[in-house]
């Protein structure tokens, strides 16, 4: 089986503030985590983008994971010390024909954080 290296997307909410954690004015944690992934020099193909509010906002900060033909990922708890963890699951991610990583093969983060998944909107 060949592996896939069509491009995806890693959206990152630069807008979410945890409750007790991040003090007003400072950087917000998901804008520290999208400079840390762009920092790591992604492959093209993993295209790293800023967003909005993933509506995870108690749960931020927020990625979601998502690719023409496969299925979205959102996931939440993260910081940029876990850029690494984003960039190996987007990697596993990226390597699949639908988006679907086996459970066990997925960084641990994204097993126990994982907030929803869409199934990819059919042709
Ligand atoms: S503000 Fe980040 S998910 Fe809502």
């Amino acid at each position: 089986m060949t592996q896939s290296t069509k491009p995806i997307e890693v959206l990152v909410c630069i807008k979410c503030r945890r409750e007790g954690i991040d003090s007003e004015g400072e950087t917000r944690p998901g804008t520290k985590l999208l400079n840390a992934l762009e920092g790591a020099n992604p492959p093209a193909s993993i295209q790293i983008k800023a967003v909005e509010c993933l509506s995870n906002c108690s749960r931020g900060c927020s990625v979601a994971l998502r690719g023409p033909g496969r299925w979205s990922y959102v996931y939440g708890n993260l910081d940029e010390k876990l850029a690494e963890t984003v960039l190996e699951g987007a990697a596993k991610y990226q390597s699949t024909a639908d988006g679907l990583v086996p459970w066990r093969e997925r960084p641990e983060h994204f097993r126990k954080n994982c907030i929803a998944r869409i199934p990819p909107m059919e042709a």
